[in-house]
């Protein structure tokens, strides 16, 4: 709120420093003993050439304390600490998110600038996997960050439509292919001529080189060759289509690698050009050493594209199309050193859109009981990860009538089920740090009181339930401000104040790409609202004037949660 931003006008007034840079030094205390915002006055013992103990009680004496939100101002050592003034801060952060007309957190920052984010991008004929869904869920929410924020964001799925895989598939099929098994289950019929494939090349090498031949010839527009590779990717696409409907995940374009494939030749004139393409064992690469990266092989020996050389034509591509002001890749760790190569290629290329590309890479996806591998078929679908999730999900809520309503239908308690089977997985991946590895355990995701999604989920539907039982109409905002005043209690502040933070989260999220600094904010709301509710009885709460103000309280409290949750892609419940 706006707290923050007159302490910083006040310290731009008392020190003649730029906003900018003392918005990014004042602090938020760990302890609110210190105050709710402090200000190192280190950072001005240069330019005022004092001690920062001095600075401090010196700044403290010009203190504007006749304003009615700043209890007190105090110097303590080389920091000024603020303290506001409760009722005015919980006021007015209640009341800013119930009379907000716009999405909370929704900004213009990003006005009229292009943001792409990449994610998903699966690989036909192969499983939709847990390394896919990574990407998927985390691309999911950057985008809509992003798109909170005002950018136009466009959502860019870079299938891997391409490479010598295809040769494989199309020699498997031709071999070993079941027309009925491949119309009812593709990627499961595909998983099972590829994984025959390795197996049969172990002992007759000549099928790798009819692979590369049947590659080469669906590079050159062979009809027949073309025809397969279509059918295979049509049938992928559709599987995938359900997992995507089932996240509530969509995009702008499905520009495959394949569609790069006719642009590879401007790539090629380019470096060229710059003179950095260079021979080498037949093949055609730019040497990397200045970077020291190993070289990047933009066309093999017999001629045929490779991944790096459609990642090249794509970042040409979208800055043509778009001017994009950012380019992300939401794509695993392991291909770090992919995108460095491409986007050193295109530096010493001097293509400056290069500085605009970013891989937002994540951690590895680990099943204590399972070793995967797609080579031997071991892979765990997010397919069936997803209903297992919400299996289980029923199975807790329906032997469980402390966790729903006892009446509850069995129709409903499956449209309940699967929102929170759904949002477990979702929570799991956007829980931590992305970096960090994933270790899958579902006694955690679906753990009603540890860090999980149904732990906000249930929270919120107990707080929705508050308010119809209190017959709170949402659309009234009945408090007004007088009222909220009445709200000055520990819990009550901080409440507000995760409710206040819950932009500056957003926005933090979004420029770190990280979104579980929103999943963070929004998991401690919830804890901070169960601590609030088990102390104090809102619905019996006797004095009218505060009942309504902690309705009204637990209203923006609902209204944040449900708004994080949204930009994550997870739905809440309202009753349960
Ligand atoms: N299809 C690739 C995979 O599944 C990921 C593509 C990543 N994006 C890119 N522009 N290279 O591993």
């Amino acid at each position: 709120m706006d707290f923050r931003v007159r302490i910083i006008e006040w310290l731009a007034e008392q020190t003649g420093l730029p906003q900018e840079q003392l918005a990014e030094w004042l602090e938020v205390p760990p302890q609110p003993e210190l105050g709710d915002y402090a200000f190192p006055c280190f950072r001005l013992a240069k330019t005022m050439r004092q001690a920062p103990p001095k600075i401090a009680a010196g700044l403290a004496e010009k203190a504007p304390l006749d304003l009615d939100w700043l209890e007190k101002i105090e110097a303590v050592g080389g920091y000024l600490n603020f303290f506001v003034n409760r009722a005015s801060f919980i006021s007015r952060a209640v009341s800013a998110v119930l009379h907000a007309d716009a999405p909370l957190a929704q900004s213009d920052e990003g006005q009229g600038k292009n943001v792409i984010v990449e994610y998903s991008s699966p690989n036909i004929a192969k499983p939709f996997h847990v390394g896919h869904a990574f990407t998927t869920i985390l691309g999911h929410a950057l985008y809509k960050i992003y798109d909170r924020l005002g950018y136009n964001a466009i959502r860019m799925n870079h299938l891997g439509d391409y490479g010598t895989q295809f040769g494989k598939l199309i020699v498997a099929y031709r071999l070993w292919g079941d027309e009925a098994a491949l119309v009812k289950e593709p990627i499961k019929e595909l998983l099972r001529i590829y994984v025959l494939f390795h197996d049969e090349a172990k002992d007759k090498p000549e099928l790798e080189q009819q692979a590369r031949e049947a590659f080469r010839k669906l590079e050159a527009g062979a009809a027949e060759e073309i025809d397969l590779w279509k059918r295979f990717k049509d049938l992928s696409l559709k599987a995938f289509n359900t997992v995507y409907e089932r996240l509530g995940v969509s995009f702008d374009y499905f520009y495959g690698e394949s569609y790069y494939s006719d642009k590879i030749p401007d790539v090629v004139k380019l470096l060229r050009e710059k003179q950095i393409l260079t021979e080498s064992e037949g093949a055609q690469v730019v040497m990397l050493d200045e970077y020291d990266l190993p070289p990047c092989i933009i066309l093999k020996s017999d001629g045929t594209t490779i991944y790096a050389s459609r990642d090249l034509a794509a970042v040409l591509f979208r800055d043509q199309t778009w001017s994009f002001e950012r380019n992300i890749y939401v794509v695993g760790m392991p291909q770090a050193l992919h995108f460095r190569q491409v986007f050193s290629v295109l530096e010493k290329a001097g293509v400056e859109a290069a500085k605009r590309c970013v891989h937002v890479g994540f951690g590895l996806v680990k099943f204590p009981d399972r070793k995967l591998s797609t080579r031997s078929g071991h892979v765990v679908f997010l397919e069936d990860l997803l209903q297992e999730s919400v299996d289980k999900t029923l199975e807790i809520i329906r032997k469980n009538d402390q966790l729903r309503q006892a009446d509850m239908s069995e129709a409903e308690m499956r449209q309940v089920a699967e929102k929170i089977g759904i949002g477990a997985i979702v929570y799991t991946f956007l829980k931590n740090g992305r970096e960090r590895d994933i270790v899958f355990s579902w006694d955690e995701m679906l753990d009603f009181d540890g860090d999980s999604a149904p732990y906000v989920q249930y929270t919120y539907a107990r707080a929705r339930s508050i308010l119809r039982k209190a017959g709170h109409d949402d659309t009234a905002a009945d408090a007004g401000l007088a009222e909220l005043m009445l709200l000055d209690s520990d819990d009550e502040f901080a409440l507000a104040k995760l409710i206040d933070g819950f932009p500056a989260a957003v926005s933090k999220a979004a420029y770190a790409y990280e979104p579980y600094m929103i999943v963070r904010q929004v998991t401690s709301l919830a804890r901070a609202f169960n601590k609030y509710y088990n102390q104090t009885s809102i619905l019996k709460t006797e004095d009218p004037a505060l009942r309504r103000a902690r309705l009204a309280l637990l209203q923006a409290v609902c209204k944040t949660i449900n708004s994080g949750f949204e930009l994550t892609g997870i739905e809440v419940v309202e009753r349960m």
